[in-house]
């Protein structure tokens, strides 16, 4: 079997950054490469909730297209300063230390990556404000359900089902590896 492609650079300094740190939160891989496919699709601003040490906002670079910028928000000083020094060197992604909801008052936005749990658990009406027609949401670290409604953990999985069956989008759940799935939801 060959090697998967390897890693673009950023994306590599960020993981280093987790690992010097002993973070454990940041965006696998798989889910990753995903997100940087759907950033090259898209024009305008890229948002991301929660940054952790720039993993998901490394791969989101790593794929945008040009003329597109990067918005990401995280609340923890220490590591929204790690990771602005991180990219300092990168005019197109901006790192602010703040609450999410300051980052929403920045869009709209084609691509919002919402990776923090408060956001991700109370969000929907928000986010559904602050991204473009056509936008992309993404949700992820959820674990596969083949069933409906989804389950986790022997519960009815009820963030999962209300993102699915939200009108204002068009969503679908993504496995991206064997115990990994992301929600990818459009705005209508
Ligand atoms: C799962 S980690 C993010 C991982 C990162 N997105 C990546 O791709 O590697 C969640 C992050 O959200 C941050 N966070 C939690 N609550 C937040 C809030 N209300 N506003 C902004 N960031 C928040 C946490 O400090 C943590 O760093």
């Amino acid at each position: 079997m060959s090697a998967p492609p390897e890693l673009p650079p950023l994306v590599s300094a960020a993981l280093s950054l987790s690992g010097r740190r002993g973070f454990v939160s940041s965006t696998r891989n798989e889910t990753g490469r995903l997100l940087a496919t759907l950033a090259a699709s898209r024009t305008g601003m890229l948002g991301e909730i929660g940054t952790g040490c720039g993993v998901g906002s490394a791969w989101l670079r790593s794929g945008a297209a040009e003329g597109t910028q990067i918005l990401t928000a995280e609340s923890d000083p220490q590591l929204a300063k790690a990771v602005a020094e991180l990219f300092g060197d990168d005019q197109r992604i901006e790192v602010i230390e703040a609450d999410w909801t300051a980052l929403i008052e920045r869009g709209p936005f084609s691509l919002l990556f919402v990776d923090a749990r408060e956001a991700k658990l109370s969000a929907r009406d928000v986010i559904a404000e602050a991204v473009e027609p056509g936008g992309f949401v993404v949700l992820d670290d959820f674990t596969p359900s083949a069933v409906w409604p989804p389950m986790y953990e022997g519960r009815v999985d009820t963030l999962r089902q209300e993102w699915l069956q939200d009108k204002r989008f068009t969503t679908v759940e993504v496995m991206v590896a064997p115990d990994a799935a992301v929600l990818l939801a459009t705005k209508r």
